[in-house]
Order: C-alpha cells, then sequence, then structure tokens
C-alpha cells in the first residue's frame, strides 16, 4: 500500500483523498487553508457532495485519512489537485500549482510520484512542473515519476465517478504513466489510458471545450429563435431526433470551474483557437441576454423588483463559481434593479429567502437553476403577492400550462414564438 498526499483538498481532492483511504492506504491531505484542514481532521466536510461526508467521516475515524497545514515529507505519491483558475485578462492563473509542485520539491526522493490532477493549459507538467521539480536533484522519469491525470468527475456524482469513470494517465515517459495507471488502479475500475503528459492535458481541455461549443451553439439557437420567431427547444428536440445529431441545451450562460474556463487555456496557447473563442464569446453573453429579455418582459429596469430562482452554476449544487446566474444578478443591481434570490444550496454561501418568500412584490419570478426543490412548486402560491406574476423560465424546466393555470404568464428563453 502506498501512502499518499494530496495536495488541496477542495472539490476534487477531498473526495479522491477519501477514495484512496477508503482502500486502506495512508493519505495526508495538505492544504493552506486551516479551514478544511481543522474540519477533515474532525471527520466533517465544508463542501457539498452526496457520499462524501459519510466516507469522509468513515476514514478518518479509522485513521487512513488526516490533514495539515504542510507538505508531508514521507508519503509515496503527491497528487496536486489545486485550483487553476484564470486572470482577468482570462490567461490561466498557474500560481497554485507552481507552489505547489515547489512545496513537493524538498519532500520527495527516490521512487517518488507526483501526478498532477489540476486542469491545466498543455505544456504545464513540461514546461512549469519538470523545470521545478529536476531542483529535487533526482533523475526525473526514473527516480522521480511524473504524470498528469486530469479529473472529470461530475459534481454531485463525485464518489461514483471517482471510482467508474475511465481515466487519462499521461506520463512524461512511459515509466511513469505505468507507475500513475497502478496507482490509480487501487480505486478506479473503469479504463485507465497511457498516453503523454500533453495529449493528457489537450483531452481535457478539448472534453470541455467540445461541451462549451455545443451549449454556445444552442445559444446561438436560442437567440436566432427569440429573432425569428421559433421555439428553440422544439427545434432542438426534433433536430435531435437525427442518430447523428446532438444539440445540447440554451440557459442563461456557462459556469463552473471547468467549461467555463478550460476553453481559455486553449485560447492563450493557440492563436487557432478561434471557433473555441468565439464559444466563449457567446456564453458569457447569455447574462446580459437574459437581462434585456427580462427588461422587455417588465418594461424597464430601475426600480424593478425581481426574484432569481437557483444562482448556482448548475443544479443541485452548492457552488457559485463563475455562475452566469449570479452574473446576471450583478448586471440587474447595477441596472438599479431590487433582487430577490432563493436557492436552497446556496444558503450558506449566498444571503437569500425561501422559495415561497423571494418572489413576494417583485414584477417577475426569473428560474435561474432548475434545481429539484423547484420541480413541484405551487404556482398560485409562489405568484400569490407578486406586484406582476411574469415567469421567466431560462431552463425549459416549467410546464407553461401548470404556470398560466396559477394565472400567471410563462416566458420560455429562446421561445420567438411569445
Ligand atoms: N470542481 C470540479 O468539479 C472539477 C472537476 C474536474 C477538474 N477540476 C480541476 O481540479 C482542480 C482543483 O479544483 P477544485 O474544484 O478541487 O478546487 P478547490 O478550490 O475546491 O480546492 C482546491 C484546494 O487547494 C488548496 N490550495 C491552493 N493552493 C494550495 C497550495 N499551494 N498548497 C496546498 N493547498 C492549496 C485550496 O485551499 C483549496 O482547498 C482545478 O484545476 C479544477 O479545474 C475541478
Amino acid at each position: 500500500m502506498k501512502s499518499i498526499c494530496v495536495i488541496g483538498i477542495g472539490y476534487v481532492g477531498l473526495p479522491t483523498a477519501a477514495m484512496f483511504a477508503s482502500k486502506g492506504h495512508r493519505v495526508v491531505g495538505y492544504d493552506l487553508n486551516e479551514k478544511a484542514v481543522n474540519a477533515l481532521n474532525k471527520g466533517e466536510i465544508i463542501i457539498e457532495e452526496p457520499g462524501l461526508g459519510d466516507l469522509v467521516k468513515d476514514v478518518v475515524a479509522k485513521g487512513f485519512l488526516t490533514a495539515q497545514t504542510t507538505c508531508p515529507d514521507d508519503c509515496d505519491v503527491y497528487i496536486i489537485a489545486v485550483p487553476t483558475p484564470i486572470n482577468p485578462d482570462k490567461t490561466a492563473d498557474m500560481r497554485f500549482v507552481e507552489s505547489a509542485t515547489r512545496a513537493v520539491v524538498p519532500c520527495v526522493r527516490k521512487g517518488c510520484i507526483v501526478i498532477l490532477e489540476s486542469t491545466s493549459p498543455p505544456r504545464t507538467v513540461e514546461d512549469l512542473m519538470l523545470p521545478i521539480l529536476k531542483e529535487t536533484g533526482l533523475e526525473i522519469g526514473e527516480e522521480l515519476l511524473v504524470a498528469h491525470s486530469p479529473e472529470r468527475i461530475l459534481p454531485g456524482r463525485v464518489i461514483e465517478e471517482l471510482r467508474t469513470n475511465s481515466r487519462i494517465v499521461g506520463g512524461i515517459n512511459e515509466k511513469s504513466s505505468l507507475a500513475v495507471k497502478e496507482v490509480y488502479q487501487s480505486i478506479v475500475e473503469g479504463e485507465i489510458h497511457i498516453t503523454t503528459s500533453t495529449t493528457a492535458e489537450m483531452c481535457k481541455l478539448m472534453e470541455n471545450t467540445f461541451r462549451d461549443v455545443n451549449i454556445a451553439l444552442a445559444n446561438e439557437l436560442a437567440k436566432m429563435s427569440e429573432e425569428l420567431g421559433v421555439n428553440a427547444w422544439e427545434v432542438i428536440r426534433l433536430a435531435n431526433c437525427h442518430p447523428r445529431v446532438n444539440i445540447l441545451n440554451p440557459g442563461p450562460g456557462v459556469g463552473g470551474h471547468c467549461i467555463a474556463l478550460d476553453p481559455w487555456f486553449l485560447v492563450e496557447k493557440s492563436k487557432n483557437a478561434k471557433l473555441i473563442h468565439q464559444a466563449r464569446l457567446n456564453n458569457d453573453s447569455m447574462p446580459e441576454f437574459v437581462r434585456d429579455k427580462i427588461e422587455k418582459i417588465i418594461g424597464g429596469l430601475n426600480g424593478k423588483s425581481v426574484a432569481i430562482y437557483g444562482v448556482t452554476y448548475k443544479p443541485n449544487i452548492d457552488d457559485v463559481r463563475e455562475s452566469p446566474v449570479m452574473h446576471l444578478v450583478d448586471l440587474l443591481k447595477n441596472a438599479g434593479v431590487n433582487v430577490n434570490i432563493c436557492d436552497p444550496h446556496a444558503a450558506e454561501k449566498i444571503e437569500g429567502k425561501g422559495i415561497y418568500e423571494a418572489a413576494e412584490g417583485c414584477d417577475i419570478l426569473v428560474l435561474g437553476v432548475n434545481h429539484d426543490e423547484f420541480k413541484n412548486v405551487d404556482f398560485a402560491k409562489l405568484t400569490a403577492k407578486m406586484s406582476a406574476k411574469n415567469i421567466l423560465d431560462t431552463r425549459n424546466f416549467w410546464s407553461k400550462a401548470d404556470v398560466e393555470a396559477s394565472g400567471a404568464k410563462y416566458y420560455l428563453l429562446g421561445d420567438g414564438n411569445k
């Protein structure tokens, strides 16, 4: 059994650490965030993810998982799962990967393995990490094995997907790839594919870029549909009956730590990433498009009241990072709108109101995220105390008939038939 250090015990690192610990590895979570470290040592978690709390509680109680604010020097494997955000100019902020790599240097010895899990621009392992790791004095690829193995988990299904997803392992040489494959074999039931580190970096970025470009196409369709008097959702439903077509859904934009950011890493590194760049711009324009639609429906913005239901970047999670709906909230506030937020999942992060209170006195209720809690709402009760009974559904989540039976008016993003 190898001892494993996971650097960065956040959304990716913590479940990974807990999974390895559940297989009997001694795992140390190293994080600069004392709150995360202290919580973990008590067997508690500070993020929302189904099944993670119980798993962590169990492995901490059994002594397989501990956490600390310094990098341990007695582990066999060092997995880096720190953030890779973007700078305001849309270039990658690699300071966390750089400092985590530097932290590893005094801790590793002959035979150790360093794995980068963070999503990173192409050539990060080769151009950023290897020059730092050479400072160990170890022969890279022989005495110190290095690979990139991108994480592809879906928030909300992390525990299941860590186990069942296939995995890409991109070593700096074959020896590294094989050693890292063996590490993951203790937790991964899916296939583990071996390639080079730069190919692995490109794969992860292209997976998310594929989805971003597809969503940009759907959003462009939604905009064209409103212009041309067509219902984009019906177009997608019918077009997707074609056996080789799969258009994704339009919405108020693309958010989260992955799909909304990763394509920029390609734009930064290659002047040929033109379609990818345009797709990003299309998706980033959606909050403005929704704001303008709200303005049209309620006849202005300044002094109006808008209720936003759901502000996380996707349903049934608590993560508001890069959330396009939070951007919409800011746009509305900047236009002089009084905004009420209702989000049962983000309640700890964003101050909000209850489902049947948030719409009180509002001119419109906007469904931003289709959380399960909003599924079976009582529309009559929901809209009873609204100043004007308007509902804008940006997700095609609610039934027009149900909304209209309550006496409210139903608007759908991308429905040009209105
Ligand atoms: N969240 C996801 O669903 C997801 C999915 C796939 C890939 N990724 C990628 O995984 C990486 C990590 O993302 P995340 O969502 O887990 O981030 P996160 O912010 O939830 O967690 C990162 C943790 O790293 C810690 N940290 C930062 N710098 C450190 C350092 N130098 N030493 C020790 N700890 C440090 C932070 O305190 C934080 O607790 C990113 O590259 C992200 O793009 C995320």
